[in-house]
C-alpha cells in the first residue's frame, strides 16, 4: 500500500468550481497548493449544473422599469432562506456577485447574450429581476470548462481519483489528510498548513436525487469525525422539476423561460399555491405544491406533473433550453416543443453544512470549507436557484484570500504526523478488506437512500421521522459485517463505496436528528405535525458535534441585520 508524504501550503479536497477558484487563488498568491479529487475535475457535479449564477449586473429591467441592485439580490436571498440565512455573509455574496460574472467572463465563460451584446439574464424562482446570468442551459459545464482550463494554465497539481480517507488533527489542528489512490491502492499522505474542503454536497444519501453518484457528503463527514461542527444539516432542498423516472435535474430555467406546471386535469395548479409569482416561487414552495397535487390525486399515474414549455415554440426552446430538449428526449422519449415533460420533486441540494465562520474557517484551526460542503450561511432553510453556482466561486475567491492571509507556519511534527495517520488508514483499510459474511455496500446504500426519501423527505412528520432514525441506526449495525469480495486495495469500487457509505451513515443520522429537534416548518423543513414557524424557539442554526460517540444538538443565534424577519408570502 505504501505511498508518499508531500508538504504544501494549502491542500484543497474537491475539483469543482469551488475547490478550483480556491486553487487559482492561492497559487496566484505565489504559494504552493495541491487539489485532490475523488473524481476528474470536468467530472465534478459542478459540471451538471444547468441554469445559471445569479448576479445584480442590471442588463435586463424589472417590473415597471426597476433596476437591479445587490441590496434587493440580498432581500430576495434572505427571504428565500426563510430568514435563516446569516445576513452579513448574503450581503457579501451579493455584493460580490457582479464583479464575480465579469472576472469569469474575462476568464472565457462563454455567456449567452442579448440583442445588445450584454450578458443575457433569466427570471428565476423566487427573484424580484430577472437575475440570473447563464450559458444556455449548460452553466455549470461552461463555467468548469473555464476554471479548469486557468487550474491547467498555472500547472497546479490535481491529484485525481484519490479518495481522502482521513483530516489530520494534532494539538488542535489539521495538518493534512490522508487519501487512498483508487487505481493503485496506496495510501499517500498530505501535510499542509491549511486544509481546505470543497468536496459539494451529501444529497445521495437520499433517493430521486439529481446529484452525481459522487456526492456522498465525504468532505462533511470528514469534518464531523475531525471535530469541527456542522449546521443547519436538516434543511435539504428538493427540485421541483426532475425528470420522472431518471431524476435527472430539469433546470428552472425552463420555468424562467416561461414554461407551465399542469396537473392530470390540465389545470395550472400553481394559480393556487402562489398566486403572484406562480412556476417562478421559491423552489421549496413549488416542490411542496407539486408533492401536494400527486398526494391528492392529481397526479398522473406513477407521481408527476407535467411541464409544458410547447408555447414558447420551437425556437426559443432550441435556443434557450436545448440540454433540457436532449435530456428529455433521449431519457423520457420526450420532445418538449411536441409534448410536455413528465417531472416529479427530487433530492437536490445540501443547504446544511460544516459550520463556517464568515472567512471560512471550521471549529478545527486550520481547516477550512467552502460550497456547498461549507455551511456559510447564505442559503439558510431554502436556497434559491442561480445562488449556488454564485457561492461557489465568491467564496472559493474568498476564502482562498483567508487561507492565504492566515497561513500559519508548518508545524515541525506534521510529517511524522501525517505518516502515523497514513500507517492508521492502512491498517484500517486492510481490516474493512478482510469483511466476510456480511451484505453488500452497494445494497446497504440504496436502502439507506430509500430510507431517507421515506422518512425525511418533502413533508415530514415526527413519528415516521423516528422510525427512519431507528432504520439509519439499523443499517450503521449492519454496515459493520460488510462483505469484501475483492480483497485488493487498488480499483476497488466496493471499498470507496464502503468508505463513503461510513460517511453517509453518519450524515444521515445527523440530518435525521436535526430534523426530529426542529418542532417548527421553516423553508424546505415542513413537519406535517408543526406545520408553522416558530421564530421564539428556532430563529437559530442547527449545530451537530460528535460527543463520545453520539451525535449532540445544540443551536446558534442566526446572524440577522439589513431585513426585518417578516411572514413570507409569494
Ligand atoms: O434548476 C437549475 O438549473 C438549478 C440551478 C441551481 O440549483 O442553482
Amino acid at each position: 500500500m505504501g505511498g508518499t508524504i508531500t508538504a504544501w501550503d494549502a491542500v484543497i479536497i474537491g475539483g469543482g468550481l469551488t475547490g478550483l477558484r480556491a486553487a487559482l487563488q492561492v497559487s496566484r498568491a505565489g504559494l504552493s497548493v495541491a487539489v485532490i479529487s475523488k473524481v476528474h475535475p470536468l467530472r465534478s457535479h459542478s459540471v451538471a449544473a444547468q441554469g445559471g449564477m445569479n448576479a445584480a449586473l442590471g442588463n435586463v429591467r424589472g417590473e415597471g422599469g426597476a433596476v437591479d441592485s445587490w441590496e434587493s439580490h440580498a432581500y430576495d436571498t434572505v427571504k428565500g432562506s426563510d430568514y435563516l440565512a446569516d445576513q452579513d455573509a448574503v450581503a457579501l455574496m451579493c455584493r460580490e456577485a457582479p464583479a464575480t460574472v465579469l472576472e469569469l467572463e474575462h476568464m472565457g465563460t462563454v455567456w449567452s447574450r442579448l440583442e445588445d451584446g450584454k450578458i443575457a439574464q433569466r427570471p428565476f424562482g423566487g427573484a424580484g429581476f430577472p437575475r440570473t446570468c447563464y450559458a444556455e442551459d449548460r452553466t455549470g459545464h461552461n463555467v468548469l470548462h473555464t476554471l479548469y482550463q486557468q487550474v491547467l494554465g498555472r500547472k497546479i497539481p490535481v491529484f485525481e481519483e484519490f479518495f481522502v480517507t482521513s483530516l489530520v488533527r494534532s494539538g488542535g489542528r489539521c495538518m493534512g489528510c490522508t487519501a487512498l489512490e483508487i487505481m493503485t491502492g496506496a495510501v499517500h499522505g498530505f501535510a499542509s498548513r491549511a486544509t481546505l474542503l470543497a468536496t459539494g454536497g451529501f444529497g445521495r444519501i437520499f433517493s430521486r436525487s439529481t446529484n452525481a453518484l459522487i456526492n456522498t457528503g465525504d468532505g462533511v463527514a470528514l469534518a464531523l469525525r475531525a471535530g469541527a461542527p456542522l449546521k443547519d444539516m436538516e434543511f435539504v432542498q428538493f427540485h421541483p422539476t426532475t425528470l420522472y423516472g431518471t431524476n435527472i435535474l430539469i433546470s428552472e430555467a425552463a420555468r424562467g423561460e416561461g414554461g407551465i406546471l399542469v396537473n392530470r386535469t390540465g389545470e395550472r395548479f400553481m394559480e393556487r399555491y402562489a398566486s403572484h409569482a406562480l412556476e417562478l416561487a421559491p423552489r421549496d414552495v413549488v416542490a411542496r405544491a407539486i408533492e401536494e397535487e400527486i398526494a391528492r390525486g392529481n397526479g398522473f399515474d406513477g407521481g408527476y406533473v407535467h411541464l409544458d414549455l410547447r408555447h414558447l415554440g420551437p425556437g426559443r426552446i432550441m435556443e434557450r433550453l436545448p440540454g433540457i430538449r436532449q435530456i428529455a428526449m433521449d431519457f423520457a422519449g420526450v420532445d418538449p416543443v411536441e409534448e410536455p415533460i413528465p417531472v416529479q420533486p427530487g433530492q437536490h441540494y445540501s443547504m446544511g453544512g460544516i459550520d463556517v465562520n464568515i472567512g471560512g474557517m471550521s471549529g478545527l484551526s486550520d481547516l477550512y470549507a467552502a460550497g456547498e460542503c461549507a455551511c456559510i450561511s447564505v442559503h439558510g432553510a431554502n436556497r434559491l436557484g442561480g445562488n449556488s453556482l454564485l457561492e461557489t466561486v465568491v467564496f472559493g475567491r474568498l476564502v482562498a484570500d483567508s487561507i492565504v492571509g492566515d497561513l500559519p507556519k508548518i508545524h515541525e511534527s506534521a510529517m511524522d504526523t501525517v505518516e502515523s495517520a497514513m500507517k492508521e488508514t492502512e491498517t484500517e483499510i486492510r481490516e474493512i478488506l478482510g469483511r466476510s459474511g456480511g451484505e453488500s455496500p452497494f445494497a446497504l446504500i440504496r436502502e439507506l437512500e430509500e430510507t431517507m426519501f421515506l422518512h425525511f423527505g418533502i413533508f415530514r412528520e415526527g413519528q415516521m421521522m423516528q422510525e427512519g432514525l431507528r432504520k439509519i441506526r439499523r443499517l450503521r449495525e449492519r454496515s459493520l459485517q460488510v462483505s469484501m469480495t475483492n480483497r485488493d486495495s487498488a480499483v476497488n469500487q466496493a471499498l470507496v463505496r464502503y468508505l463513503e457509505l461510513e460517511g453517509m451513515l453518519q450524515l444521515a443520522e445527523v440530518v435525521a436528528l436535526g430534523a426530529l429537534a426542529r418542532e417548527e416548518s421553516r423553508g424546505s423543513h415542513t413537519r406535517r405535525d408543526h406545520p408553522h414557524r416558530d421564530d421564539r424557539r428556532f430563529l437559530a442554526h442547527t449545530m451537530a458535534t460528535i460527543e463520545e460517540g453520539e451525535v449532540a444538538i445544540a443551536y446558534k443565534p442566526v446572524t440577522l441585520g439589513m431585513f426585518k424577519v417578516e411572514e413570507r408570502g409569494y
